[in-house]
């Protein structure tokens, strides 16, 4: 490797924890560099389906340790039940396998309620956010109030940090007429919990660094994309970290030298859970198919939530500009199974905004919304591909698709998901070499 970085390429849920999958295989760290519990990574293993909130997918690979990195925001209560969900499957989680970085902030109960009061605020004009927390817990880290993780060592100073913040919340929530925290028992289970995750603490700024030094092979697992991202998505229906490029060296505090791969994960058609611009998207029979009745785990419904995802054909000009803001080296392309069986496909190739004709993504969100795609049409496929395991294996239109989807973006495809299962994926070339 020695580094390579996963990132969501459109707004999430693309199929990161596949190609994770697929990937740490090869690792010995896998490493989350942004995010908390917003995030939902399904893995198919057999007949198993793991759902992943915090814990990366590489937990599922026995020589891999996995860190949860100081970009991150923690909900310890939900990590403790992450981890005892994947023991009970028989998973090895001991603190030898999974480090916490002590400079990851913590999420609390009063952070989940100010959420949800944020968003009743905003009424109409609700964000739609996973109502996990997310944004209080990054507005208290970068208003300097937060709690990192490692204030869990000392379990009373703790328990007294966590009364404290509640209380201080409870003034905040009273203005929104929100429902007010018990600080004594909130700050009582959260002394209960960072009882069980202390062992789990490491620097892991230092730990990291180490591990490259001694020339381990990294891969940092990105979570949300990079649409939903605070500075390059479509602000303010963001989320609140960085889940670019950018983000997961300062989520993980390594330095770029070591950084070989930036792999994009993009999904063949266009999903959007929550708020915002999203110029593809389209109601009806399409949408519809695209995103499944829900029977099936990779239905296009919330992992977290259990939204229905809003649906719509492959936009390349987002993607392009996914590309840039990360400078990926190569892509990896998922879903193409749900392709199978539509007559023509579409992508959109540039917008027409106000009458002209543009092929980047205007930069304010009201123009965006303006935005009406241009398409290129291409022919479908009707046969099942989901057990092609090469290029060749594909259908010519489908090998059209994927080749188009390359040049639009001027980088390699390296990587084609066909179905769910983990052995359902092309590759392309050794994309992890050594
Ligand atoms: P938050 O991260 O919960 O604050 O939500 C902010 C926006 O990001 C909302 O539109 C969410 O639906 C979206 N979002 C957050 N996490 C994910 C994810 O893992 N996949 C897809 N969308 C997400």
């Amino acid at each position: 490797m020695p580094v390579t970085i996963i990132i969501g390429a459109q707004w999430g849920d693309e199929g990161k924890g596949r190609a994770v999958d697929w990937l740490a295989a090869q690792a010995d760290v896998v490493a989350r560099f942004s995010g908390g519990d917003n995030a939902g990574h399904t893995v198919y293993v057999g007949d198993e389906v793991f759902k992943m909130h915090l814990i990366p997918s590489g937990i599922l690979h026995p020589q891999a340790l996995c860190v949860l990195g100081n970009g991150m925001v923690i909900n310890p209560v939900n990590l403790l039940k992450e981890i005892d969900m994947l023991r009970e499957m028989g998973v090895d989680i001991s603190p030898s396998r999974l480090k916490i970085s002590s400079k990851a902030h913590l999420i609390t109960p009063a952070h989940i309620a100010l959420d949800a009061a944020n968003e009743k605020a905003r009424g109409k004009d609700a964000i739609g956010t996973t109502l996990r927390g997310i944004g209080p817990a990054y507005l208290d880290k970068t208003g300097r109030k937060g709690i990192r993780a490692g204030e869990m060592r000392d379990l009373e100073a703790f328990g007294e940090l966590i009364r404290q913040a509640i209380q201080s919340a409870n003034q905040t929530l009273a203005q929104y007429d929100a429902d007010l925290l018990d600080a004594q028992s909130v700050a009582e289970a959260y002394v209960q919990a960072a009882h069980q995750l202390r062992p789990y603490l490491a620097d892991t700024t230092y730990l990291l660094n180490q591990k490259l030094k001694a020339g381990a092979n990294v891969l940092c697992e990105g979570a949300q994309g990079t649409l939903l991202d605070v500075d390059h998505g479509s602000y303010p229906f963001v989320t609140s970290s960085n889940p670019t490029i950018g983000g997961a060296l300062a989520g993980l505090g390594i330095g770029a030298r070591y950084v070989q791969q930036v792999i994009g994960v993009a999904k063949c058609f266009s999903t959007r859970v929550g708020s915002g611009p999203m110029p593809t998207e389209l109601d009806g029979d399409i949408a519809n198919r695209l995103r499944g009745t829900g029977e099936n785990f990779w239905d296009e419904y919330g992992t977290t939530t259990g939204r229905p995802r809003r649906c719509g054909w492959l936009d390349a000009v987002m993607l392009r500009y996914s590309c840039d803001v990360n400078g990926y080296t190569s892509l990896a392309v998922t879903k193409m199974d749900i392709l199978s069986g539509f007559d023509e496909l579409k992508i959109a190739v540039a917008y027409e905004v106000d009458g002209v004709q543009v092929d980047y993504p205007p930069d304010t969100v009201a123009a965006l919304e303006r935005a009406k795609p241009i398409y290129e049409t291409f022919p479908g496929w009707e046969q099942d591909i989901t057990n092609a395991r090469s290029f060749s294996d594909l259908p010519l239109a489908a090998q059209n698709y994927l080749k188009r989807i390359g040049e639009l973006c001027d980088v390699p495809i390296a990587m084609i998901s066909v179905g769910p299962e983990r052995e359902q994926f092309i590759v392309m070339e050794q994309v992890l070499a050594t």
